[in-house]
């Protein structure tokens, strides 16, 4: 069994692509000192990303980069390595970031990237899961902590919080009753790994 990390104060890094509402948890978490950890910087491959500008306004440094204007997906994610990196960053926070990291992101930060699913993984991996789950029917559904590998939301389980689905529900209704968990469940896993208690054997995760 392995340790995720020793115990310490995080570094983060997060990628986002949209709103920002995880970016504003998150560091709300760490203002309340709830959370161990300093928000280092915030990338966008979204130009109008609002999370760009809840950094701007927490004095966050912030960068829209553009994947186009990279020959490869290599390149560019070399790129975000750089920007991370110079930061000394040693936790990668995916919050809504809409791409799947290849392999240069990847081995660049090895275990040390974690993400948040609107479902209960393995149920409704991709897009608009909330969608997915109230058209399957499941009464239940919720959000996912995990650690992020090559495959799309299939890393290993961190923490997962389930809200019931109701029958008048629609994609949004379900997505609003998910987001308050999730703006629950993703700073308390990260104050677990900087608490040096998530161990990981295989794909399970144990904390201790
Ligand atoms: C959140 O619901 C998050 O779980 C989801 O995007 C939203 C981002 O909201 N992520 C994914 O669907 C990843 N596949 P936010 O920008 O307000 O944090």
């Amino acid at each position: 069994m392995k340790r995720l990390m020793e115990a310490g104060k995080l570094r983060l890094g997060l990628l986002a692509s949209g709103r920002g509402s995880n970016f504003d948890a998150i560091m709300a978490a760490i203002i309340r000192q709830d959370l161990n950890a300093s928000m280092a910087l915030v990338i966008s491959d979204n130009r109008d990303a609002a999370v760009l500008q809840k950094a701007a306004v927490r004095n966050v440094k912030n960068y829209f980069v553009n994947p186009r204007d990279f020959e490869s997906k290599s390149k560019y994610e070399q790129h975000l390595v750089e920007l991370l990196q110079a930061e000394s960053v040693n936790l990668v926070v995916l919050a809504g970031y809409m791409r799947i990291l290849g392999s240069v992101m990847l081995s660049a930060f090895k275990d040390r990237v974690v993400n948040i699913h609107p479902a209960l993984l393995p149920s409704f991996m991709g897009l608009n899961a909330q969608g997915q789950a109230v058209e399957y029917g499941v009464k239940y559904s919720g959000c996912t902590v995990h650690l992020v590998d090559t495959g799309m939301d299939t890393g290993p389980i961190i923490m997962q919080a389930v809200v019931p689905v109701y029958q008048d529900d629609d994609e949004d209704s379900l997505a609003t009753r998910i987001l308050v968990e999730e703006h629950k469940i993703y700073w308390r896993s990260l104050q677990l790994i900087a608490e040096g208690r998530v161990y990981l054997e295989g794909r399970r995760v144990f904390i201790r």
